[in-house]
């Protein structure tokens, strides 16, 4: 087994998404968490349904950085997670004095990783852990569109009656409120869902999109999303050690690309074994373009609440 994963936050997306990562068997991977004993726990927990589901990785649990080092990839989830009533943007000085020392800590381990944010204000989180480790942009990013994407999936296939694996879904800009899907850029079975339903459904359907973390949150009522959001994140890790060169929505911090620059953002990438290994322009309309700009804005303004320097 030479591929490493350390994924810090042994709680519900982190425990989801080591366990994913072990049956698929391609990599060992590190679980971390402040508590003592959790990931200890949780670790062995996982590694011993090895024998049952075929998969010799090994996994461990720990509450220090020694075990991480030369991971190859880090998933940070380590942070609060969404209560109801709670803003995404409500956590993001909260989170930012977890993710910073803990961003500290993978580089100093791992300095050569490629880290995949997961940590909530996600757009925000990333950014500050760009800024911290001073990797460069294709090995920080954060997870966020493969999830909104699929929710827009799940939604069209069950209102088409059809598999979801034949829809494909674009959704771009932050993971909030502001987040932008994209009716004309998202089909089924290559035919834009614009000619497949009525205005009034997709709009529905994307209103249950943009809303569909706070959708889980009310019904959960004491924690957030975690079985497809692991899901997400599995799926990047497999693309960067399979260098599969899919193109995913991925939250990236932007140079330029679609007119916004300085701040992190979802857009398609192409994800490889580097990380991001191009970021995909698509052609907007003015429309969309500037719905995109708006949430780039107030991705903007939680960093600026970070003041980092
Ligand atoms: P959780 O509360 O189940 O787990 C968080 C874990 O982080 C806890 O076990 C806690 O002890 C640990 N932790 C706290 N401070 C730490 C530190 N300094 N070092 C190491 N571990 C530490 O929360 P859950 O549901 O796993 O969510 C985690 C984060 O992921 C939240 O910020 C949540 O909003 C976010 N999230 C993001 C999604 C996305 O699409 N980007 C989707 C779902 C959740
Ligand atoms: C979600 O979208 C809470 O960000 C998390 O479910």
């Amino acid at each position: 087994m030479h591929h490493k994963v350390s994924v810090i936050g042994a709680g519900n997306v982190g425990a989801t998404l080591a366990q994913r990562i072990a049956e698929k068997g391609y990599a060992d991977v590190v679980l971390v968490d402040i508590i003592d004993g959790l990931p200890q726990g949780k670790g062995l927990d996982i590694l011993q349904a090895g024998p049952i589901t075929g998969s010799d990785a090994r996994v461990i649990g720990t509450n220090s950085y020694e075990e991480t080092a030369n991971s190859d990839i880090v998933v940070i989830t380590s942070g609060s997670p969404r209560k109801p009533g709670m803003h995404r943007d409500d956590m993001v000085l909260t989170n930012m004095n977890i993710v910073k020392p803990v961003t500290e800590q993978v580089v100093k381990y791992s300095p050569k990783c490629i880290i995949i944010m997961v940590t909530n204000p996600l757009d925000a989180m990333t950014q500050l852990a760009l800024h911290i480790s001073k990797f460069p942009r294709n090995r920080v990013f954060g997870q966020s569109g493969i999830l909104d994407t699929s929710r827009f999936r799940t939604f069209l296939a069950q209102e088409l009656s059809v598999s979801v694996e034949d829809v494909y879904a674009c959704v771009l800009g932050g993971h909030g409120d502001t987040m932008v899907p994209i009716p004309r850029l998202t089909t089924v079975g290559g035919v834009p869902i614009t000619e497949l339903l009525p205005q009034e459904t997709v709009n529905k359907i994307v209103e249950r999109t943009v809303k569909g973390g706070g959708e889980i949150v009310a019904l959960l009522k004491t924690g957030s999303a975690f079985y497809a959001p692991a899901a997400a994140t599995a799926q990047m890790i497999e693309c960067i050690f399979l260098d599969k060169r899919r193109i995913l929505p991925c939250a990236v911090y932007l140079e330029g690309e679609y007119g916004i620059r300085g701040v992190v953002v979802g857009v398609p990438v192409k994800l490889g074994k580097n990380g991001v290994e191009h970021i995909i322009e698509l052609k907007l309309t003015l429309e969309e373009s500037a719905a995109l700009k708006k949430s780039a804005e107030a991705a903007r303004e939680l960093v600026n609440i970070m003041k980092l320097k």
